[in-house]
């Protein structure tokens, strides 16, 4: 019997619409000639619909997603609706009740990319950012007062807690054990006198109990600057939400650019699905056009595989992406080329192949 994944889609905004469709059929390809099959069901939950109902997802979209074994998400976000309706009204929601505490966003100069940094080579450049994806910066805790007055003033609290900061920090070193062993932790306990100090604290619990693994921390501010200057010198990286967000769009930045970063949502239990996406938003500036890089959806599409438990179908979607950006044909306007997006999602379909 062929096994069968229930797959949500949420294709979202903008981009997030093009990308997802390459990427279902380089999924699709996968999943066929390695004997299993994907059952897509596709929900409108984005934007356009919050300004048609007033709700980025409906009242039940948590219930009705939780029954699905993964979700395939394009991005969210578009001009005239607000930044922080679209993060609070779907992304944050299902990050959080889901359980997905592990934002996952592997980091490689791809072959045949050129990185900003010239003269680096795939090798030098491989990296993995752990960020904190439940908690932390990301918090509706604080209020906005006197308002319109002269005094006014917002507040704006972070929540850190024992059982996030040390499940983040554990998942990071046992990552690590399977990859060079070499852990650096992004603090800032010299800015943030109470959240950084107790985030430091449990990395140093936790490192002890890991006699094995190189363990480091570096402030956020000279950590992105190593990023650039240094990023030979890094393997894992864990980060609370907020920093993690910021470095792996920088670190993004210094491999093939935002459209070829996959990140993962991920609930290591199990019990609830995960949620796989690009790192990269709707970018309504190319939005429309068909010109968007489909390569970091297609690889969020190969995380999503290597979660189901479909190692092999991965790796097939990783080496067909790795062989078109070799062969250098076929080019988004990003990678310097002039093909669209659907002649590069069907390029890696034909590598595929
Ligand atoms: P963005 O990632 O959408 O775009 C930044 C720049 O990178 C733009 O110039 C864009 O054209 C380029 N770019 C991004 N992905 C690309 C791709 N695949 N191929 C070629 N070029 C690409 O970030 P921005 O502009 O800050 O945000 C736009 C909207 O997306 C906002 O509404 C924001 O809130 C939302 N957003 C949503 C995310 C999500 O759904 N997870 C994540 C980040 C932003
Ligand atoms: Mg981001």
């Amino acid at each position: 019997m062929t096994s069968s994944y229930r797959i949500a889609s949420i294709p979202g905004d903008g981009i997030g619409v093009d990308v997802t469709v390459e990427a279902r059929k380089v999924l699709d390809r996968a999943a066929a000639s390695h004997g299993f099959s994907l059952s897509w069901q596709e929900f409108d939950w984005s934007c356009e619909r919050y300004t048609k109902t007033g709700s980025m997802m409906p009242d039940d979209g948590i219930e009705r997603l939780s029954r699905f074994d993964g979700i395939f998400l394009g991005a969210v976000g578009f001009p005239g609706v607000p930044d922080h309706v679209s993060l609070w009204g779907l992304l944050i929601p299902v990050r959080r009740a889901f359980g997905q505490y592990v934002n996952l966003r592997p980091v490689r100069l791809l072959p045949g990319t050129t990185s900003a940094l010239a003269g680096r080579s795939a090798d030098e450049l491989e990296m993995v950012i752990v960020r904190e994806n439940s908690e932390g910066e990301y918090s509706e805790i604080g209020g906005r007062h006197n308002r319109g007055l002269g005094n006014e003033f917002v507040l704006q609290e972070s929540v850190f807690t024992r059982v996030g900061v040390e499940r983040i920090i554990r998942y990071a070193f046992e990552l690590a054990k399977t990859r060079t062993g070499r852990v650096c932790s992004a603090t800032k306990s010299n800015g943030l006198i109470h959240s950084m100090p107790f985030w430091d604290e449990i990395f140093a619990e936790i490192s002890s109990e890991y006699p094995d693994v190189h363990a480091e921390q570096c402030h956020v501010d000279a950590l992105a600057a190593r990023m650039v200057q240094a990023p030979d010198r890094l393997d894992v990286v864990v980060a609370s939400n907020l920093f993690g967000d910021i470095l792996s769009d920088l670190a993004a930045a210094v491999t093939g650019g935002l459209g070829m970063a996959p990140s993962g949502n991920i609930n290591p239990t199990g019990e609830l699905p995960s949620m796989f996406e690009a790192v990269h938003g709707s970018a309504p500036d190319i939005a429309g056009q068909g010109i968007a890089n489909p390569v970091a959806q297609i690889l969020a599409g190969a995380m999503l595989l290597e979660h189901l438990g479909e190692t092999v179908a991965a790796q097939d979607v990783r080496a067909a992406v790795e062989k078109v950006l070799e062969e250098g044909t076929v080019q988004t306007p990003d990678l310097g080329g002039k093909s669209t997006t659907a002649e590069l999602g069907s390029a890696v379909v034909a590598a595929l192949s």
